[in-house]
């Protein structure tokens, strides 16, 4: 069983190498950002209010355990089809929405849901070494900002992906097209790395810089740090 862990800012096309790379050796694919994506839609859902100047940490925190504990939230873990139910809705596109997108760092930054969804992440990661799951206990691709740190320091394999900040905020606007809106890239990362150090590479974490590199060369490192894994 191989863990592969990727962290790293908005922008820097961590969802789509990952799932590339998970696709490549028949990994399963967990989008940790989905998860929390998916926790400020169901409180948008809810009708909290997350525009507040003080949100109410403590109702936030029951909704999203809820959200887990009451089995209204599912993600799949295969990278052909990395979609995320509420209660069985399909809201995979909901959550890239600009409003998700603005409101996601309000909720990630409540320590108390980051430990809720710390250790559901840790569950589906452990889920693979299992020989009836997706990957049939090969392995399992996970990335997010925290995954080579907090959720999975163990991993066999660690990579902090970067990109400076100009390129990461082009390739978000180029992503308008499918649903992404373009946003503010570094105002997100400013927030979000008050709870989780992703601009930085951990001790024994590769740092793989893919400004000047096409997705197909950034892929092929990402493949052979792997094979040197296996
Ligand atoms: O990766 P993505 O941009 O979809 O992540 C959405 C948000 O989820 C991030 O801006 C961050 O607030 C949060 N997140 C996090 N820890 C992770 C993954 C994502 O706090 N491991």
């Amino acid at each position: 069983m191989i863990r592969v862990a990727i962290d790293g800012p908005a922008g820097v096309g961590k969802s789509s190498t990952a799932k590339e790379l998970a696709r490549h050796f028949g990994f399963a694919y967990l989008d940790t950002g989905a998860m929390y994506r998916a926790c400020a839609w169901w409180c948008l859902h809810q009708g909290i209010d997350l525009d507040a100047a003080q949100i109410d940490e403590q109702q936030i925190t029951e909704t999203v355990g809820e959200f887990f504990t009451e089995d209204h939230f599912d993600i799949s873990v295969d990278p052909d089809r990395p979609i995320v139910l509420a209660d069985g809705e399909d809201i995979s596109e909901d959550i890239r929405s600009s409003e998700v997108s603005t409101h996601v760092s309000r909720v990630s930054g409540i320590i108390p849901v980051r430990h809720v969804l710390i250790a559901a992440q840790r569950a589906y990661i452990a889920r693979e070494a299992s020989g009836d799951s997706f990957s049939q206990g090969r392995g399992i691709v996970a990335e997010g900002r925290d995954i080579t740190t907090v959720v999975a320091p163990d991993a066999e394999v660690r990579v902090l992906l970067t990109a400076r900040e100009e390129v990461r905020q082009a390739r978000r606007s180029g992503q308008s097209a499918h649903g992404v809106g373009a946003e503010d890239v570094a105002k997100r990362d400013r927030m979000d790395s008050k709870v989780a150090s992703f601009l930085t590479a951990a001790d024994g974490v590769v740092t793989l810089d893919n400004s000047d590199l096409t997705f197909e060369q950034t892929l092929d490192q990402l493949i052979a740090l792997v094979d040197q894994a296996i």
